[in-house]
């Protein structure tokens, strides 16, 4: 079966990247938007019988980047694609799983849905920000993750005495996974959300005093949270400058200045969202593309991927 990769418009460098691991060019489409901003898109490459793959975090500006992905599913499905993979490295409204206060909408749920029912057989994701997410799909998802990559790139910076720090609760498995391949101890910050902009660090579980903290999560949205546990770790005796790493840098509203404030030596992330070129931060950006090449890989030729798989 022969192998297409189309892009998104969410991040073509990323998929160039991914497509040319693999010898190919990405696939020929139009994505436009007619004036009063309905999206047209069509596939201008052949792909009747193709194992085709489409690349596309739906990072900011959020839904524009969903329904990219879901009317490109549609036009490869009636374009006679024999299977159809969704690669979201970042996928939006993963954090809105539940009602949390009741009458709100589990856009989680919903967004599962659409992609779901837009015709793709599979989805590749990395490091979702719950892993229970997997059960809102009707379609086998494959949960990646950059975690052993991004440790990789810590380990080189590690100072003697340093601690991962989980900035919340819901980091905590994600931590354990950093602390055991990096071989440290962890700490953890109670965090609370005000709003979307505010969080509140209230206390922390484990040792921190006299060691440097590497503060790991899934996603840095407006850098709230990080901020907090950076500020709360070294209020409690931790040792600056301090390491940061995520999976996905989203960097929105006040984020890059809150970091900047901070006293890093690192900001460590993948580039499953693009990040803009000459952002004032201390940044390394660990590329994707040689695991989603690996997983397309694996999947075109119906092999294993379960050593890339998110356990836990
Ligand atoms: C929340 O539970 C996530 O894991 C992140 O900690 C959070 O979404 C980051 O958002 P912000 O940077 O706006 O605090």
């Amino acid at each position: 079966m022969d192998l297409t990769i189309f892009a998104g418009s969410a991040n073509l460098l990323l998929a160039e990247s991914i497509a040319s691991e693999h010898g190919l060019r990405l696939g020929h489409r139009s994505l436009q938007r007619f004036p009063d901003g309905e999206l047209h898109v069509e596939l201008q490459d052949s792909i009747r019988g193709h194992d085709v793959y489409i690349i596309q975090p739906t990072s900011p500006p959020v839904d524009e980047n969903l329904m990219d992905l879901l009317f490109l599913a549609d036009a490869s499905r009636r374009a006679g694609a024999a299977r159809l993979t969704a690669i979201v490295p970042y996928l939006a409204y993963a954090r809105q799983d539940r009602r949390a206060t009741g009458r709100e909408s589990v856009s989680a749920r919903l967004v599962a849905d659409l992609i779901s029912t837009s015709g793709f057989n599979r989805l590749v994701a990395i490091d979702l920000h719950s892993p229970a997410l997997e059960g809102f799909f009707g379609i086998p998802l494959e949960h990646l993750s950059a975690v052993p990559i991004l440790a990789q790139a810590v380990a080189t910076l590690t100072p003697a005495h340093a601690v991962i720090v989980a900035p919340d609760l819901g980091a905590v498995k994600m931590a354990e996974r950093y602390a055991k391949l990096l071989g440290l101890p962890m700490a953890i910050v109670h965090k609370t959300r005000i709003s979307g902009e505010a969080v509140e660090a209230h206390g922390i579980v484990g040792e921190v005093r006299g060691r440097s903290p590497i503060v790991v999560d899934d996603m840095i949205t407006t850098g709230a949270t990080v901020e907090a546990a950076v500020k709360a770790v070294l209020a409690a005796g931790s040792v600056p400058p301090a390491v940061v790493v995520s999976s996905h840098a989203l960097l929105v509203g006040p984020a890059v200045e809150r970091l900047r404030a901070l006293p890093l030596t690192r900001l460590i992330v993948t580039d499953s969202v693009s990040v803009a070129a000459g952002v004032p931060l201390p940044i390394k950006i660990v590329g994707l593309s040689p695991l989603l090449a690996e997983a397309i890989k694996r999947l075109h030729e119906s092999r294993s991927l379960s050593h890339l798989i998110a356990h836990g």
